[in-house]
């Protein structure tokens, strides 16, 4: 049986720049048709002329491949209508970090006062540009998702009309406040449906499975299970694949990431094949992010997989991706 997968989105998508970007960027782009890119550089993209030429070079090391770019900005309460207005020809979303919670995020939010903010979000309200957040509180490490639920809740009731995009949710906590908020969605990776803390840190320390926000407890993992498998229409696929070098993994201070897009396709096929879903795949990889995300314009790819070995590589150049070196059980066979 082979299973087709019409225009496969990722809508959380790390591809850095330089020569990361010239190796994951080719892996994304050969069998997804349009991505997030995620803005966190250093320095991250602030301004248009940084955001117009980040595109270029992701079109680029993309080498012909049909694929589309949906660009983001890093957000700050500083940016006022007339310079959004002046960019959003170019942007798909704004993405929202608090201060020091992950990777490349030290210029982010801190504290959510809504006075401060409201300025860009009203802005973007009436422009209808879509709001990314990574929420987590600074609180202890299990609990930070869970608390920033109140975060969430906050800004969707005071900007009814944004749309806000909780980015890779990890907690049944998050997964509650979906049907709450008419203007909240959710991406959900899939290293988040397949893993808990006890695959991280259950047994020998595992840093390629370390990424922020960490995994939690099975039954977290069961309610992201449950709405990505029946196909949820506010829930989509972000893989949030974050490549890091395999000397910043395998050290004292892992960085945080997990880098999943080459083998995200076929594992995810086979978790939906598992699970008797395999009819909701599509929705998750595509459908629900076409009506989500209005602003897009998707270009038409098929990918075709079946049930036959894969071997995953030990490495992509220098990056170890998740279930490096092991056998999976559906091969991507064809891309039109
Ligand atoms: C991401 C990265 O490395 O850029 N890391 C991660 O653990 N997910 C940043 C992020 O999305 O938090
Ligand atoms: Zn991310």
């Amino acid at each position: 049986m082979s299973i087709t997968l019409n225009s496969p989105l990722d809508m959380h998508l790390h591809l850095r720049d330089e020569e990361m970007l010239s190796v994951v960027g080719p892996l994304s782009s050969e069998s997804f048709s349009g991505a997030i890119i995620m803005p966190n550089l250093v320095p991250p993209i602030t301004t248009k002329e940084a955001l117009i030429s980040y595109k270029e070079r992701i079109l680029k090391a993309c080498k012909g491949n049909t694929f589309t770019p949906y660009m983001t900005l890093f957000f700050k309460p500083t940016y006022s209508k007339e310079f959004l207005a002046s960019i959003k020809d170019e942007l798909t979303a704004i993405k929202l970090y608090p201060a020091g919670i992950t990777t490349n995020s030290q210029g982010g939010v801190s504290g959510f006062d809504v006075d401060e903010l409201r300025p860009t979000l009203d802005a973007m309200s009436e422009l209808e540009i879509p709001l990314c957040i990574h929420g987590e509180t600074n609180g202890f490490v299990m609990d930070r998702e869970a608390e920033f639920v109140s975060i969430y809740e906050m800004l969707a009731t005071n900007f009814p009309k944004l749309k806000i995009i909780m980015e890779h949710i990890t907690t049944k906590e998050s997964v509650e406040a979906l049907d709450k908020f008419d203007n909240l969605y959710a991406t959900i990776t899939l290293h988040h449906l397949l893993i808990t803390l006890d695959d991280v840190a259950g047994g020998m320390l595992q840093p390629h499975l370390f990424c922020k926000p960490i995994a939690k407890r099975p039954e977290d993992r069961e309610a992201l299970r449950k709405v990505a498998l029946e196909g949820h229409p506010k829930v989509m696929f972000g893989s949030d694949s974050a490549p890091h070098p395999q000397h910043a993994k395998e050290s004292c201070g892992c960085a945080a990431g997990v880098f999943t897009a080459p083998i995200a396709l076929q594992v995810l096929t086979e978790l939906f094949m598992e699970h008797s879903s395999i009819d909701k795949l599509q929705s998750f990889i595509s459908s629900n992010a076409r009506n989500i995300y209005s602003n897009i314009e998707i270009p038409t790819k098929t990918v075709i997989l079946e049930e036959k070995n894969f071997e995953v590589p030990g490495k992509y150049a220098d990056v170890v991706p998740m279930f490096s070196g092991e056998t999976l059980k559906y091969s991507i066979i064809k891309i039109t």
